[in-house]
């Protein structure tokens, strides 16, 4: 969490942080700062979104400089307010550092440094960590880069940083472990930019260096960048990226919410998705990273899915496709439980990693830890280059675009329509479907984006309205399903939880009748998913038990159904589709839901009080 922005060149460093700022906010929102370079340090900081730090420099504060980095928190150690804010300086006012991450061993640190005669203004890691680094830089009279490296060689924890030296003002130093840095480079190496991801420097160059763990850059303008392994001080050559990101993918494009457009954009987010990979009419699925690895995938014992929030709900619907299509078995994990649990892996286990960002702390350390016990791991990322993409033995990715609404829409239907043509490739190679099976999945497949822009209609979006106006002001929501559909109902929750703060459960319809059903009565909402194909009459049942206590029913129901609508008191329509890709479709008017009553109780929807879109930490 947090974001990282930073600048070293000929142009005002201030509008380049600012923005690049305001392009990582989904990093987090808690308080914001900046440091600028102009004949001396100014440093600006305050509790609250980057525009309140806007504001700030506007009262009068100096934005001249063509050095400087800023920073948007997301507070781990601290409570969000000025003070705690970054960047943070060291006692002698020389050393500036922003950081995202935690250092554990701080504790200990700042009391060894306390002994030695250091004072704290705030109650952070980071400012403990700079000035370790004053300490070492001035014990081994060494210069900047060298103290960052000897320092971090001490601490334990997570983070990427930027540190600046006031007498040395021509240089940033910055270092990663466990938090990304991407570091975009001008021409003839005349600028150069920091950033958690490349999106705050886009407009500026496409040509970046990702640095990997354990390593650390010093950058000077008008020279080359010396990249070296912090803990054996080996030099690394940097492999320079090509960006394929353009300004408009990270931009709202006219919708009122970042969220909002992302809803929208999942027609196209899903052919992106099987786009160069799924053929129906040659009955062809081609995926290079499952097809170059195709024994490990079919001679899996089982396949253990490992992930965090939505990128969990994803994998159980994937636990769904890969048992009833393959007949592999499968378990879920989530990252946290998984990585702390001793688990059994074994070699012939397949592990699949889902994450949109491709940097969540716990899903990482999950990889290593199988990796470590000899398994295969296959991961699912969104985000090109992340450190998920990198650390996986091999991957896809959802190539859903960017995703900046804190809560996930686009990713979580992208995640699923990848794991939908493994579960089918698999399901075809072992003989478990048949060929006439099979090429019906695959034309269903390829009508999806075609049914999900059914959903988005302004006539579904003004149904879905509606129902919002009518429950926006529940304090409490039941969201139910079954099969395919369960993992959708944790979805829906989750995403009324979220952006609405309105407190909901998602539960398998069966299971309501062991302890939720207590809690229905005329002021409960129930949203139930009850298509067609995928124990209907069962679902039902579940209806009626909820009718007879007289909860609201607000359904979602395939086209045509007359059963279901007699006896709910809304439905929401969608097209009729094979079981298994029912999830594709139930997501969109949930989503939609969220949205609208995350918008009636005028919350913050891209923006969600306590969340960050990407977390770093564990
Ligand atoms: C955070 C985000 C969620 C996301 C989860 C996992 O909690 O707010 O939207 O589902 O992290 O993130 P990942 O990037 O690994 O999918």
């Amino acid at each position: 969490m947090c974001g990282i922005a930073g600048y070293i060149g000929y142009r005002d460093a201030y509008p380049i942080i600012i923005k690049g700022l305001q392009r990582l906010e989904y990093r987090g929102y808690d308080s914001a700062g900046i440091l600028l370079y102009n004949n001396d340090v100014i440093i600006s900081k305050t509790k609250g979104k980057v525009s309140d730090l806007e504001e700030l420099m506007n009262s009068g504060v100096s934005k001249e400089g063509n050095i400087g980095f800023g920073h948007t928190r997301w507070a781990t150690h601290g409570i969000p307010n000025d003070i705690n804010s970054h960047p943070h300086t060291s006692n002698s006012g020389n050393l500036v550092i922003i950081h995202n991450g935690i250092i554990e061993n701080y504790d200990s640190i700042k009391k060894e440094l306390i002994k030695r005669g250091y004072t704290f203004q705030s109650d952070t890691d980071t400012e403990v960590l700079v000035n370790l680094i004053e300490e070492v830089k001035k014990e081994n009279k060494c210069k900047l880069g060298k103290a960052v490296q000897i320092a971090l060689n001490q601490v334990i924890g997570a983070y990427a940083i930027a540190v600046f030296d006031k007498t040395k003002p021509n240089e940033l130093v910055v270092a990663r472990l466990g938090s990304p840095i991407a570091i975009g480079i001008g021409k003839e190496n005349k600028e150069f930019f920091i950033a958690s991801d490349a999106s705050p420097f886009l407009e500026y160059t496409k040509n970046a260096i990702y640095l990997e763990d354990e390593e650390m850059a010093i950058i000077r303008e008008n020279k080359d960048i010396e990249i070296r392994k912090i803990n054996d001080d080996s030099i690394i050559t940097p492999e320079i990226q090509q960006l394929k990101m353009n300004l408009e993918q990270i931009e709202k494009g006219g919708y009122d919410h970042f969220m909002l457009k992302e809803i929208y954009e999942q027609p196209h987010a899903i052919t992106d998705t099987y786009r160069g990979r799924l053929n129906a009419n040659s009955g062809i699925i081609r995926m290079s990273g499952v097809d170059d690895n195709i024994d490990k995938f079919l001679n899996a014992d089982r396949i253990i899915i490992v992930a965090c929030g939505t990128s969990w709900h994803a994998g159980l619907v994937a636990e769904y496709l890969f048992e009833d299509l393959a007949r592999v078995p499968v378990e879920v994990e989530y990252a946290s439980e998984f990585r702390y649990r001793n688990p059994i892996i074994n070699p012939n286990d397949v592990i699949i990693t889902i994450s949109q960002s491709g940097e969540t702390a716990d899903t990482l350390a999950a990889i290593k830890l199988a990796k470590e016990k000899g398994a295969f791991v296959f991961g699912i990322c969104n985000v090109v280059g992340s450190s998920i993409a990198r650390e996986a033995h091999a991957g896809a990715y959802t190539h859903a675009g960017p995703e900046i609404g804190v809560a996930s829409t686009k990713a979580f239907t992208t995640q699923i329509t990848l794991l939908t043509l493994i579960a089918l490739k698999l399901g075809k190679a072992k003989g478990n479907l048949s060929t006439a099976k099979y090429h019906n999945y695959l034309q269903e497949m390829e009508q999806i984006p075609k049914k999900v822009a059914a959903l988005l209609t302004p006539e579904t979006d003004a149904i879905v309205k509606y129902i919002a106006s009518v429950y926006k002001d529940a304090s409490n929501c039941l969201y139910l399903g079954r099969g395919y559909n369960f993992p959708v109902a944790l979805e829906g929750a989750l995403k009324l939880k979220e952006i609405s703060y309105i407190h909901a459960e998602g539960y398998p319809a069966a299971e309501m009748k062991h302890g939720p059903i207590a809690l229905i009565d005329e002021n409960m909402p129930v949203f139930v998913i009850a298509t067609k194909k995928g124990h209907y009459e069962k679902i039902v049942s579940n209806i009626q038990e909820i009718k007879a206590r007289s909860g609201k029913i607000i359904a979602i129901v395939t086209e045509g159904d007359t059963e279901v609508k007699k006896i709910a008191d809304h439905v929401i329509e969608i097209p009729e589709t094979e079981e298994a890709l029912t999830p594709l479709l139930t997501t969109i008017p949930l989503q939609l839901l969220s949205y609208h009553i995350a918008v009636m109780l005028n919350k913050n929807v891209d923006q969600p009080r306590n969340l960050a879109k990407a977390v770093t930490v564990e």
